[in-house]
């Protein structure tokens, strides 16, 4: 759109369509086309768009107060606090919640409270974070740090100090990297922006076994693959990787600004008023939204379909990527899905679109998927149908 070029700083590469609203998995724009969205705001509107639950819930709360700041409790971040914990195993470890605003934020905070837990036991130096080579925690100054991706801090001066960076699924880098400065080991169960990167066993029972014994800490980002999208609320502990503490965001907020840290008793203890904090963090609306959205998700009815849906677009996929030689491997949990591809992601993206499909990329030569979590058998069909549709402007056998 002219106008968004004319006023916008140009930090994003938009597709040139309008849409002015939407229902459930679609979208429509000014003209009243229909587009199927298969990127769900990257990974935000887990129930689709418009959903009746959440739309009453903002209502609700809105016409109660908007905003308190947290010099004061406010009954929706308790409520959705107390469901997330009872959701996760953080709740039997008597773990506590921090709210902000965004994942980027959560995982700011993350790792503030890891190097906080250890100058608290009096081991000043232990301040290392390690995370992993195509990583992505967000591009505010320490979630970029930890971000395994150089060419996003290209022009932004020095990062904070303390990071460091290991090869995804290295065992042995990992454990020469880990050391007595090592205050945790950060990592998403699945590498989503970076290429839809799958952990393997060995590396996650390494990273369990390093905790166990160099006594650091395990952050797992859960902002793309948490709250539903890997067919559970949480995909660390469905990995089984021992988690001290979990950062949340994207469909958190139920479609509103939201972020999250679950952090155990133990880090939580060593906190005090003033160490860290946020105006609009945990936002009484946003809260609302997100436990409507939750209340919803948590039913293992819900979480059935997410992997149905997934075992069937999958198999749908695995059979485009026999046909057209230039799709190659196909990997992902629950519903997000990367597909290799030799093709220039940008061209499949902009094809799928010419077809009223949205989907996204992911690391250089992913297309990624990520339908809202309520897509019915039809719309997975659909889907694959127009794919199939946008694919076939391409030879065949063309790599
Ligand atoms: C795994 C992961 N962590 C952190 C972030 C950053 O979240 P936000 O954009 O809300 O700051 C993202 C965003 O894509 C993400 O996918």
């Amino acid at each position: 759109m002219k106008q968004d070029i004319e006023f916008l700083a140009p930090l994003y590469a938009k597709a040139d369509v309008n849409f002015v609203k939407g229902k459930g998995a679609w979208l429509f724009d000014s003209k009243g086309k229909e587009y199927l969205d298969f990127a769900s705001g990257i990974s935000v509107n887990a129930l689709g768009h418009s959903h009746p639950a959440i739309i009453k819930a903002i209502k609700k709360q809105s016409e109660k107060f908007l905003h308190l700041s947290n010099l004061f409790p406010n009954e929706p971040q308790i409520k959705l606090a107390k469901k997330m914990l009872s959701l996760t195993k953080f709740g039997k470890e008597k773990g506590k919640a921090f709210f902000c605003n965004s994942g980027a934020e959560a995982n700011e905070a993350a790792i503030k409270f890891a190097r906080k837990y250890f100058f608290s036991k009096g081991e000043k130096n232990r301040v290392e974070i390690i995370s992993f080579v195509n990583s992505f925690h967000g591009r505010t100054y320490g979630s970029l740090a930890a971000t395994g991706q150089e060419k996003l801090k290209i022009g932004f001066g020095a990062m904070p100090a303390g990071f460091k960076h290991v090869e995804w699924n290295d065992a042995e880098a990992l454990k020469k990297a880990v050391g007595k400065n090592t205050a945790a080991i950060m990592l998403e169960p699945v590498v989503a922006e970076g290429g839809v990167l799958m952990p393997s066993k060995k590396f996650i029972k390494t990273i369990n076994d390093l905790k166990k014994q160099n006594g650091c800490l395990v952050v797992a980002d859960e902002i793309q693959m948490g709250v539903g999208r890997c067919g559970a609320i949480s995909c660390s502990e469905l990995y089984g990787i021992k988690a001290d503490i979990t950062t949340w965001a994207k469909p958190l907020g139920g479609g509103l600004p939201l972020g999250m840290v679950l952090m155990s008793a133990d880090i939580a203890k060593n906190l005090q008023p003033g160490d860290h904090g946020t105006t609009f963090g945990g936002n009484p609306v946003s809260c609302a939204a997100g436990l409507a959205a939750l209340e919803i998700i948590s039913k293992p009815k819900f979480l059935k379909n997410v992997l149905e849906r997934s075992v069937q677009l999958r198999a749908g996929l695995e059979v485009l990527a026999k046909k057209y030689k230039f799709l190659g491997e196909i990997r992902g949990e629950g519903l997000l899905f990367g597909i290799e591809t030799q093709k220039p992601v940008a061209d499949l993206v902009a094809a799928c679109r010419n077809q009223r499909l949205l989907v996204l990329r992911a690391g250089t030569n992913v297309l990624r998927l990520l339908p809202p979590l309520t897509i019915t058998k039809n719309e997975a069909k659909e889907a694959l149908k127009r794919m199939e549709t946008a694919f076939s402007i391409f030879p065949l056998d063309e790599k």
